[in-house]
């Protein structure tokens, strides 16, 4: 499906919160630091990953370009891709603020980004493919393991939820981000389940299956930050 159709789903338009504009980024960084470590969930992720020298890797949705700025001294080459023009030019310039010479970021996502090289050793996405709906989150899925090596490693995390007890979780959840963010960091966890595609862990375990993944790790925390290390099986 890398032809475009007709009845493509629009990925360049923004659903819930609209990081195609240069307010969001101005403030995302921060905003996110109130709940989140970054520096060590981004190190997390490249522990977990073990890369060899000379991998590339594929950072799909990378926002303020946080990780893979990271990433950038561990790979001979990192790809980061956005649908926001706002969130790439931070991230392009927060990697030349860091001395970074070997990102190529690319205004594509999910279902449009065309990778013109070898298949590669890694692809992360966080917080991103909660854009797409279901359908589309598969179509995604399907791509990611036809760009990564057979043995790849694909890591995931994102909003997701377990059936059992869903909307007590998502309650908690939005409580919790009131605590750390007051008012803005309420509304934005609403308009996220109010907005966006947050699916049920069920169905991201058969999406990724059916893609052709193996599931090694799947990790859930505060309710609903699914963390998942997948290989590419076949
Ligand atoms: C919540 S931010 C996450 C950014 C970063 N990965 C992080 O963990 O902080 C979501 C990002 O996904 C991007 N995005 C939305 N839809 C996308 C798509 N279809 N393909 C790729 N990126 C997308 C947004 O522009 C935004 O930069």
């Amino acid at each position: 499906m890398d032809k475009k159709i007709n009845w493509q789903y629009e990925e360049f338009q923004q659903v819930g919160k609209d990081y195609g504009r240069p307010e969001e980024v101005a403030v995302y960084d921060d905003s996110h630091a109130e709940f989140r470590e970054v520096d060590a969930e981004n190190q997390a992720i490249l522990d977990e990953l073990e890369l060899r020298a000379g991998a590339v890797l594929v950072d799909l949705g990378c926002g303020t370009g946080a990780f893979a700025v990271q990433a950038a001294p561990y790979c001979r080459h990192v790809h980061a891709v956005d649908v926001s023009e706002a969130m790439l030019m931070y991230a392009r310039d927060k990697a030349k603020h860091a001395g970074v010479t070997n990102i190529a970021f690319h205004h594509a996502g999910f279902l449009t980004y065309l990778h013109e090289e070898a298949a590669v050793d890694a692809i992360v996405t966080t917080f991103a493919l909660h854009h797409l709906p279901d359908f589309w989150k598969g179509i995604a899925l399907q791509r990611m393991h036809r760009l990564l090596k057979p043995g790849g490693k694909l890591f995931l995390r994102d909003v997701v939820i377990p059936e059992h007890n869903a909307l007590q979780h998502i309650a908690g959840f939005i409580a919790k981000q009131a605590e750390a963010g007051g008012d803005f960091l309420r509304e934005d966890a609403e308009a996220h389940f109010r907005e966006e595609y947050s699916t049920y862990d069920w169905i991201m375990d058969g999406l990724l299956f059916r893609a052709g993944f193996t599931i090694d790790t799947k990790c859930i925390q505060e309710g609903v930050l699914a963390t998942y290390k997948c290989t590419r099986k076949r």
